[in-house]
């Protein structure tokens, strides 16, 4: 499948819409509120420069010099730089984390879309706090509504992969995306006037070391150890970093998988930073436009994956044309969610035609099947179900039923397990991995001839970035988990 984009625009928006998605305007703003904002933002803004940008170029480089899906491209680079075909697992992860990340990602999207009805039928019109979180709590408690919207997204999902990844991306995105950000925008813009704007961005922007440095619990007090020390995590850096890699689609091969679509006569630096700079926007005007309304509402920023569902209703409820504008922002979100649904799963799809001799359909209707399985596992935690509920399940059915389950990790649900273990773990590694290749392993005069910066110390900057600042950012945070470094 040797296509190319019909053009630089269609490549900009496709990668754009790849990027931007429920990471900018569902995750990036509940994260941001569990992890204290300020510091939180900073981190993030500071792993996007300094891991995000390198690591983007590098995975636009390589797909257009391997031109093909990431596990051949990884092979096939390997062997032209005298390295060993082992480097393909770059692809194996990613493909693992693809189909692992769409599997929530699509439940939630199915959320999106059933909101969009919600909105266009009215119900949120005038509704308090309390109503607001009850028409979520309605949903989310609702396995089999679940069920059928993430039924139909991955339907959706398919059916877009199937007539393939340029015919079917290039006309969605065209004119939803800048739609979407117009009306993001506008959203700011109202919040300014709903009383919490100014807390709001002195939360977002401003520091607070202790919530962004120390473990909590649930209710959001501090644990302390035996000498009544608050506890050090790295866990927040760990999510920050991670979020860097989801949102800009990193380290699993989506970014290479649309560069191996990419003419040569295109330049990867402007496109980074366009694709950077667009998505990085996004996410801020999504916190713009929803922590005021946290603020002024006295709704918790540590709400959780609920966040933007209990407070966006709250402003389209009260301002004029509220039933117009709710409808079609969500509408624009679930096509920003569809157009990141496509890269999750390209990968996967392209790797079996290419190397299991499937048709595109068969391709997209085997991954996308396992997917939907897979997704499950989110719904149930959706409904509350945590790891300790299901453990404890299966051990009183096999006759073990007392066993006590101290380990904190079994308070967790399968939702938040998944989710961690892919964005801050699997695609961190991914991209640490990419790094190293695009650095140590490949000749530099190939990643040279690739890049072709006009000046020469851009060239420099980034290969330096790739060996060492990024690896060495990654590793730390890494190590600290582990608990192999301490400082
Ligand atoms: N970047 C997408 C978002 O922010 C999610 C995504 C992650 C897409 C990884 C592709 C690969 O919503």
């Amino acid at each position: 499948m040797q296509h190319v984009w019909s053009s630089r625009y269609t490549f900009i928006l496709a990668a754009v819409g790849s990027a931007v998605g429920l990471g900018n305007i569902w995750k990036f703003p509940y994260i941001t509120g569990e992890y204290g904002g300020g510091v939180f933002i900073f981190a993030y803004i500071i792993c996007i420069c300094l891991i995000g940008i390198p690591i983007m170029l590098a995975e636009l480089a390589l797909g257009r010099r391997g031109r093909q899906s990431p596990v051949n491209t990884m092979q096939q680079l390997a062997q032209e730089a005298g390295a060993h075909p082992a480097w393909g697992i770059i692809g194996w992860s990613g493909m693992v984390a693809g189909c692992l990340i769409l599997s929530y990602y699509s439940v939630v999207a199915g959320e999106v879309m059933a909101y969009s009805f919600r909105a266009g039928s009215g119900v949120f019109n005038q509704q308090s706090v309390d109503g607001v979180k009850g028409i979520f709590s309605a949903l989310a408690s609702d396995p089999e509504k679940l069920l059928a919207w993430h039924t139909l997204f991955m339907a959706l999902t398919i059916l877009s992969v199937a007539k393939g990844v340029k015919g079917g991306l290039e006309k969605t995105v065209v004119f939803l995306m800048p739609a979407l950000f117009i009306i993001l925008i506008f959203l700011v813009i109202n919040a300014m006037g709903s009383g919490g704007f100014e807390k709001a961005l002195h939360f977002m922007f401003t520091p607070d070391t202790d919530k962004f440095f120390y473990a909590r619990n649930e209710l959001g007090q501090y644990l302390m150890d035996a000498d009544a020390n608050k506890i050090f995590t790295w866990k927040p850096m760990m999510v920050a970093m991670g979020h860097a890699f989801f949102t800009l689609s990193l380290g699993m091969g989506a970014i290479m998988m649309y560069g191996s679509y990419l003419n040569r006569y295109v330049s990867i630096g402007k496109m980074t930073l366009v694709i950077v700079s667009l998505d990085t926007l996004v996410a801020l005007l999504a916190g713009l436009a929803i922590f005021p309304l946290v603020f002024a509402n006295g709704l918790n920023p540590a709400a959780g994956p609920g966040l933007i569902f209990e407070t966006l209703p709250l402003a389209f409820g009260n301002m004029q044309g509220g039933v117009f504008i709710g409808t079609l922002f969500f509408v624009l979100l679930f096509f920003a969610a569809l157009s990141s649904a496509i890269s999750l799963i390209e990968p996967t799809v392209a790797w079996l035609i290419e190397s299991r001799n499937f048709r595109r359909i068969e391709a997209t209707v085997w991954t996308g099947t396992i997917v939907w399985f897979i997704g499950l596992a989110t719904i149930f935690s959706m409904t509350g179900t945590t790891l300790r509920d299901i453990l404890q399940n299966i051990f009183s059915f096999i006759g073990l039923g007392d066993i006590e389950l101290k380990h904190s990790f079994v308070k967790y649900n399968l939702f938040q397990i998944i989710d961690f273990f892919t964005a801050s773990i699997l695609l961190p590694v991914g991209g640490l991995l990419i790094a190293v290749f695009a650095g140590w392993i490949m000749q530099q005069d190939s990643t040279e001839n690739e890049f072709s910066f006009r000046k020469p110390y851009l060239y420099t900057l980034w290969r330096v970035m790739v060996r060492y600042v990024s690896p060495i950012l990654v590793a730390i945070v890494f190590l600290n988990i582990v608990g192999l470094v301490r400082f």
